[in-house]
């Protein structure tokens, strides 16, 4: 194996855990594009988001992606709209075996709740949101995605396992 593995899915689903799992089972250095974000700019998600918007956000998730372009053999664990430009899209099937962690609003919901570092969620009814989003999103990781998993009755090392197997799979299919 050498490409990478990279990991989209709304906020919530467990890409950065899985992430840390996977990259501890292959070796591979773990790339977490929000995590490396808030490390290059100095601010938290909140603070970016609050002092020069969205899209000012955006943009780093795109520059962060364009970056990336020679790196093999990481996992990156990917914040949950990168998926929403196309060259964005293009990008991380570029890079390497793309999976889709999917979960139920529900499940999101509860999961979300418990921190307030998600600024799209910082509002009167969350429960809307993620509904709203999942509807646009949905599509957008279907398209981009290799692989996806319905990750609500599994745990994180069943997920870890599947994402494992298919992963060397589709690797072994590409030699
Ligand atoms: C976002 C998801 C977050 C983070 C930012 C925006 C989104 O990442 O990138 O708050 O638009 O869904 P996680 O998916 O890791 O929570």
């Amino acid at each position: 194996m050498q490409k990478n593995i990279i990991l989209i899915g709304f906020m919530g689903t467990g890409k950065s855990t899985i992430g840390r799992n996977l990259s501890q089972t292959f070796g591979y250095p773990l790339i977490d594009t929000d995590n490396l974000i808030v490390e290059q700019d100095g601010r938290s998600i909140p603070q970016i988001f609050e002092e020069e918007g969205e899209q000012a956000f955006r943009d780093m998730e795109t520059k962060l992606l364009q970056s990336l372009n020679r790196h093999t053999g990481h996992i990156i664990a990917t914040g949950g709209g990168i998926i929403g430009r196309p060259e964005n899209r293009q990008l991380l099937r570029k890079l390497g075996y793309v999976v889709w962690l999917i979960a139920r609003p529900a499940e999101i919901l509860e999961r979300t709740s418990r921190n307030s570092n998600r600024p799209l969620l910082n509002n009167e009814d969350p429960e809307k949101t993620i509904r709203d989003l999942l509807e646009i999103r949905t599509p957008l990781y279907r398209d981009t995605a290799h692989l996806g998993i319905e990750t609500d009755n599994l745990s994180f090392d069943e997920v870890t396992t599947g994402i494992i197997e298919s992963a060397r799979y589709y690797f072994g299919t590409q030699e």
